[in-house]
């Protein structure tokens, strides 16, 4: 298949990954020294490139929120990915949660803040920016006034938006993903990422550090995850705005049992990664059946073991990225892939430019041994300010 692949981070590099080792002619609009060996860069804009392609697969999230699939279809080109009205389920907060309650998907008890309405918190709660905002839009308060200095800065940051409060859940999280054809769901290994910055879970949250697949879950609530993307997938459809492509539930596994924080419409960066890892087939006739209505009628293959990805940030990060030459990375072998985030080609040379700059994916007959794998071949990562966690994948 000719493939033209939209977006140029870790994501991206591993969905490029799975797809050339099935011999797909790959083509990218986006520079990542990583696809260089896997295909073309062609750049351009996405639908001048898709010109005479069979797929096109988007990566991010923003091109979808901005109707890019919408565009691509009018053309008669398959797209793999929500359309913008179905992309609202990551684009706006206010939007998903009342959804969520019109269907009945088990999530945290909440109120809207309209734009300049007057608040003062009685107690903690989680603050969320309504609309697209990097990971950067969600405040988990521990005081009531924390809660008031967050609304504050939430307002700040987008005036005349809504703001989202969410009671504040507890529990392990996990990241549940199906692919839909806008009716059917065929869901992915559960997996985790792990948003804090540093050791412990503690400091900023960000796009995410690492990520592990699959994750111990109890099945009684894997049933219940799976159960919240088919009836995130009905009501889509039953509302006039079928979702196709990739749903993405983040939920927390409360005593109560798992709770929906959010949607994203997308694969999970860095969750892809370790999934793409694992994965014991060719993605391309999953991502063309759901972008064309009808997905293989079978269940993904899987690699027996697990997958760990440790990402390699920027010292600095999330403030700041880095700028550095890469002095040396480790070789990929069968159970070790270094996919490239933030990284560009200067002259012949590969720098460190982005904040997370790698994605270092150990695989292994079980989490030990691929956490074993990753972390041996962070080891061989250089560059001034690399910096990691080094409790990706440990036992929470
Ligand atoms: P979101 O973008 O909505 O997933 O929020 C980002 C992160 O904030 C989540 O992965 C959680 O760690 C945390 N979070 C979001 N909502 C809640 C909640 N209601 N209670 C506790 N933590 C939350
Ligand atoms: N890893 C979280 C995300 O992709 O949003």
């Amino acid at each position: 298949m000719r493939i033209l692949l939209v977006g140029g981070g870790g994501r991206e590099h591993a969905l490029a990954w799975i797809l050339a080792r099935y011999g797909h002619v790959l083509t990218f609009t986006d520079p990542n020294p990583g696809f260089l060996d896997l295909g073309t860069f062609v750049g351009g804009t996405p639908l001048d490139a898709a010109a005479g392609v069979d797929l096109v697969v988007i990566g991010p999230e923003a091109p979808l929120a901005a109707g890019l699939v919408d565009q691509l279809v009018a053309r008669g080109i398959p797209a793999f990915g929500p359309s913008a009205a179905a992309a609202r389920l990551e684009s706006s907060k206010v939007y998903t949660k009342a959804f969520a309650l019109r269907h009945g998907l088990p999530t945290a008890a909440s109120r809207v803040l309209a734009a300049g309405e007057p608040f003062v918190a009685e107690r903690p709660w989680v603050v969320k920016l309504d609309g697209l905002a990097g990971g950067k839009g969600v405040w988990v308060c521990a005081t009531a006034d924390e809660t008031d200095a967050a609304v504050t800065q939430a307002r700040e940051l987008r005036p005349g938006a809504e703001i989202l409060l969410e009671e504040v859940l507890v529990g392990p999280e996990v990241s549940v993903l199906g692919l839909s054809d806008g009716a059917r769901v065929v869901p992915l290994l559960p997996a985790r990422d792990h948003k804090r910055r540093f050791d412990g879970d503690v400091g900023p949250n960000t796009g995410g550090m690492g990520a592990v697949a699959p994750v111990a879950i109890l099945p009684d609530d894997l049933a219940v995850c799976h159960d919240v993307l088919r009836r995130a997938v009905a009501g889509m459809a039953s509302e006039g705005t079928p979702f196709r492509g990739v749903l993405y539930g983040g939920f927390m596994l409360t005593p109560e049992g798992p709770k929906l924080l959010e949607f994203n419409v997308r694969f999970g960066d860095p969750e892809c990664q370790p999934l793409m890892m694992l994965l014991d087939e060719d993605l391309a006739p999953w991502l063309l059946g759901s972008a064309l209505g009808a997905l293989p009628g079978s269940a993904l293959r899987w690699r027996e073991g697990a997958a760990c990805c440790v990402v390699v940030a920027a010292e600095g990060y999330p403030e700041r990225g880095a700028n550095a030459e890469i002095e040396a990375l480790p070789a990929d072998r069968e159970d070790l892939v270094v996919f490239h985030a933030g990284t560009t080609r200067v002259a012949g040379q590969v720098r460190a430019t982005g904040g997370r700059v790698l994605g270092v994916v150990g695989r292994g007959a079980d989490l030990d041994s691929a956490r074993a794998n990753a972390y041996a071949g962070v080891a061989h990562v250089r560059f001034s300010g690399a910096s990691w966690r080094t409790d990706i994948g440990a036992a929470p």
